[in-house]
């Protein structure tokens, strides 16, 4: 469309600075210390979508970080689109990984380099200049809601809440979102599925301090040695988490559909290289995207204890800790996996040592059906921006908000992701291609096109 490759000509250079002035800002959820920085990034959305033509925009409190608000609306009579996106990010450890530091952007090699390129900051501005686009244009069709969360990355604790409070002002037909990835530049799709999550922190006490690993060493359970075996036990050799009851609730997905999620193309000796291991591994029976889009797991996150220093020392820890947390699919519940991993966990510590299991997070998967109409709204604008009918894939990855937007809203959501599998999101060297990005903007119009039709 003439009027879009225009506006996206005539602005580009500019839509880049005001994205580089959100990256600046370091905006990590996660730690206290940049609680200031929620703020400015709040307040940084709030100007960005008055900018961009909102009739108004507003910094809202919540139990936690704040949210930015803003809306439009053309004719109360239209339908309402409600943009969903975060602007906290992760941490940027290890930091001496980075090439340039995470909150200083930089374009190289037709890529913009910083912590949240793409997640979610490239990935939420190519929407707001997609709005301002349709504003400035005179070609926005319908009403359009944003929300801007600060609390994703820490799965959402308090945006359910929020949005309670506020359901009214949330009225609307479609959430819309991009904060999720497709299968390359040039292979088009659209995330039907979205994987839930249970989180754990577990600590294993042994004796009631640290001891001489000589003098106790043989005689005296080690939590660490305890803790790893437990571990190794929760899944079996083919694979199979043993937690019992685990799988009772398992979609088990049809023949059918299968086969259309083979559609999506997969190169396991591209994949293997890119990450540089000799073989995958995985639960038996499954291909490896089925493996990360409709099937559950079970991670160890990160585990410590004892001595960590420089050189050697001779100790027998008191202790031993590890985070873990199991990816989940459609109906299973993350409450119900929360409490059936803490009894099986404890039911197999031996008496030699205390176990203690906290949760520490959950979240509901997503589910977004084929024969919908806003998904086919999805459909037809990618299929015009790419000359290209879109894959449905199932991703491996959470956004626990969009199940509550449902229970609470009662609004579906539509996943129109630009990320590549390479954006090195959480990652250091997090980066987000120009041409993504810009193609974002160009297909985002189309939708809101199609979808004021329905
Ligand atoms: N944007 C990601 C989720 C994502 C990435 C979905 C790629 C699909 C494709 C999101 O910001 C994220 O990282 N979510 C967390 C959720 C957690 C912190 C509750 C995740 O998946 O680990
Ligand atoms: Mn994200
Ligand atoms: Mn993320």
């Amino acid at each position: 469309m003439k009027h879009i490759e225009k506006y996206i000509d005539e602005n580009k250079d500019r839509f880049l600075e005001e994205l580089f002035g959100l990256i600046r800002i370091p905006s990590i959820s996660s730690l206290a210390a940049n609680k200031p920085e929620m703020y400015r990034a709040a307040e940084y959305w709030k100007q960005t979508l008055l900018n961009a033509g909102a009739d108004r925009a507003e910094v809202y409190e919540s139990d936690g970080n704040p949210v930015t608000y803003g809306e439009k609306i053309i004719d109360p009579a239209k339908p309402t689109v409600l943009v969903y996106a975060h602007m906290d990010v992760m941490p940027v450890d290890p930091l001496n990984q980075w090439t340039t530091p995470p909150f200083e952007p930089e374009i190289r090699d037709g890529k913009i380099w910083a912590r949240g390129a793409n997640d979610d900051k490239g990935q939420s501005f190519m929407h707001a200049k997609a709005f301002e686009l349709m504003v400035k244009t005179n070609t926005l069709p319908c009403n359009v809601k944003f929300i801007i969360e600060g609390e994703e990355e820490i799965g959402s604790p308090n945006l359910g809440k929020w949005c309670e409070e506020h359901k009214d002002m949330l009225k609307a037909d479609i959430i819309l979102v991009s904060d999720n990835s497709m299968i390359a530049p040039d292979v088009p799709s659209i995330t039907t599925g979205l994987r839930g999550l249970a989180y754990w922190q577990v600590e294993v006490t042994g004796p009631n301090k640290d001891l001489h690993s000589g003098l106790f060493g043989g005689a005296v359970a080690n939590p660490i040695n305890v803790l790893t075996k437990m571990i190794a036990q929760m899944v079996d050799e083919k694979g199979r988490i043993t937690i019992p009851g685990f799988y009772d609730d398992v979609l088990e997905v049809s023949a059918e559909e299968r086969a259309l999620l083979a559609q999506a193309p997969f190169n396991l000796e591209n994949y293997k290289k890119s990450l540089d291991i000799e073989d995958i591994a995985g639960e038996e029976g499954y291909t490896t995207l089925e493996r990360t889009g409709i099937r559950p797991t079970f991670d160890v996150c990160g585990i410590w204890g004892g001595y960590m220093g420089e050189g050697a020392k001779t100790v027998m820890p008191s202790k031993a800790f590890a985070k873990i947390s199991c990816r989940l699919v459609p109906n299973q519940e993350h409450e119900k996996i929360a409490i059936l991993f803490k009894e099986h966990f404890e039911s197999i510590a031996p008496k030699t040592v205390k176990v203690e299991v906290t949760s520490l997070h959950g979240g509901q998967s997503y589910g977004c059906p084929i024969d919908f109409p806003a998904y086919q709204a999805a459909e037809k604008a990618f299929m015009d921006a790419y000359g290209k009918r879109p894959i449905p894939i199932h991703s491996g990855g959470s956004i626990p908000i969009i199940s509550t937007f449902e229970q609470v809203l009662g609004i579906k959501t539509i996943l129109m992701g630009f990320g590549l599998e390479s954006d090195a999101i959480h990652s250091p060297n997090e980066n987000y291609s120009l041409e993504q990005f810009y193609n974002g903007i160009r297909t985002i119009p189309l939708f809101y096109k199609y979808f004021a039709k329905i």
